[in-house]
C-alpha cells in the first residue's frame, strides 16, 4: 500500500531502495562502486539530508552537489543517458513506494536540479571547459 511521504523514516527508505536500483544498475551502478568509490556509510546519511531538506526545507543539508558531480566527470564524463537512467530509477522509485503530493514533488525537483546539472556538466564537457 503506497503512502504519503511524511517523516524522516519516510526518506531514508526511498533513498536506501534507490541505491539499492542504482548500484546494480548495468549503466550507471559502476560510476559509484568503481568510479567514485562510494563510502555508503559517509553518503547515504547525506543524501537523507538532502531529500529531507529539498521536501521539508530542514536546512539539514549543506553541500555542493554541482562541482562533486562536476569532479565525477572529470573522472568519468557524464552523459545524457547517464542522468536520464539516474532519473528513471529515481521516479521508480518514488512511485513503487509512495504517492501523493510529497511524492510528486520529490520527483519535480530531482527532474529540476537534474535538468540544471545537465545543463551545467553537459556543457561545460562539450566546451572542453572543465578540464
Ligand atoms: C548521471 C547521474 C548521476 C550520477 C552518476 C551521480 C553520482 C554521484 C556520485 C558518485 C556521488 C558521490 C558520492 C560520494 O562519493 O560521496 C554523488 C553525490 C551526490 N549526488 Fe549524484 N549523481 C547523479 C545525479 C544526481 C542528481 C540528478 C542529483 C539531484 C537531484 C544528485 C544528487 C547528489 C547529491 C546531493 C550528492 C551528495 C553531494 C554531497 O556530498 O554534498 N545526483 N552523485
Amino acid at each position: 500500500m503506497r503512502k504519503e511521504i511524511e517523516t524522516r523514516e519516510d526518506i531514508e527508505l526511498l533513498v536506501n531502495r534507490f541505491y539499492e536500483k542504482v548500484i546494480q544498475d548495468g549503466s550507471i551502478g559502476f560510476i559509484f562502486n568503481d568510479v567514485a568509490k562510494v563510502n555508503w556509510e559517509k553518503h547515504l546519511p547525506i543524501m537523507y539530508n538532502f531529500f529531507e531538506n529539498l521536501l521539508f526545507y530542514t536546512g539539514s543539508y549543506v553541500g555542493n552537489p554541482m562541482e562533486l558531480h562536476r569532479h565525477i566527470s572529470r573522472k568519468l564524463p557524464l552523459t545524457n543517458e547517464h542522468f536520464q537512467r539516474w532519473e528513471t530509477l529515481f521516479c521508480q522509485t518514488v512511485d513503487e513506494l509512495f504517492t501523493g503530493e510529497k511524492a510528486e514533488l520529490a520527483k519535480q525537483r530531482a527532474l529540476s536540479i537534474s535538468t540544471v546539472m545537465k545543463i551545467k556538466i553537459l556543457d561545460a564537457s562539450a566546451a572542453g571547459r572543465i578540464f
